[in-house]
């Protein structure tokens, strides 16, 4: 598979959602309770560019020679104080049928560049303490654990723990 990375677009958000709500609502990998509508989508995207932050899709070929977005990825603010101004909390989404074929690495990577081109010193990956896959996969790609929370989640009628994977980049040199 060759993916390629670009900008999401409003074009977009139907696959979206849709991979959202499998990979995501209907797991622990997302929090969320309810299955989200394109509206929302498209509610969280205009949110996501009027603050500059990157929303990116991943496309492949499908059998009729058009492109599907297969996965997406996006980072915004860790925390809303002004102290966390360069730390992001990113989410990323490979639909089931399209994994462990390199998209999630390269939808990553993408973010990772955009992150350090934005001057970001550090990205967060709050991911649930049962997502092996996540937490397999964020090793993978060289971030470490930082900390466990135990039963701050709740879904599908039990306590959920989280783990919080980082990324720090040392070069970084705000202004302030
Ligand atoms: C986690 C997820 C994004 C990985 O995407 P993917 O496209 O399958 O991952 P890749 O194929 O790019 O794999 C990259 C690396 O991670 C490793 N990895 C991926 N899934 C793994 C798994 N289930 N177990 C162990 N390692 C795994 C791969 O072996 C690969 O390592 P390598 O390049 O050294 O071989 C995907 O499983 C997913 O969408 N999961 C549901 C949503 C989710 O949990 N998102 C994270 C929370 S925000």
């Amino acid at each position: 598979m060759s993916p390629i990375i670009r900008a999401a677009t409003t074009d977009d958000l139907p696959a979206i959602t849709a991979i959202y709500n499998t990979a995501g609502v209907a797991t622990t990998a997302s929090y969320d309770l309810s299955p989200v509508t394109v509206a929302d989508r498209a509610a969280w995207l205009q949110a996501k560019q009027r603050r500059r932050f990157p929303v990116l899709v991943a496309t492949e070929m499908d059998s009729h020679g058009d492109q599907q977005v297969v996965g997406f990825a996006s980072y915004g603010p860790f925390r809303d104080k002004a102290g966390y101004d360069f730390t992001v909390e990113h989410s990323v989404y490979v639909s089931t049928e399209h994994r462990a074929m390199g998209v999630g690495r390269m939808l990553m990577s993408a973010l990772v560049d955009h992150a350090r081109g934005q001057g970001i010193h550090a990205m967060v990956g709050v991911l649930d303490a049962g997502n092996e896959a996540s937490i397999a996969f964020h090793e993978k790609l060289g971030f470490t654990e930082s900390g466990r929370l135990h039963e701050v989640g709740r879904k599908f009628g039990t306590w959920l723990d989280v783990v919080l994977m980082t990324m720090t980049f040392p070069d970084t040199s705000p202004q302030r």
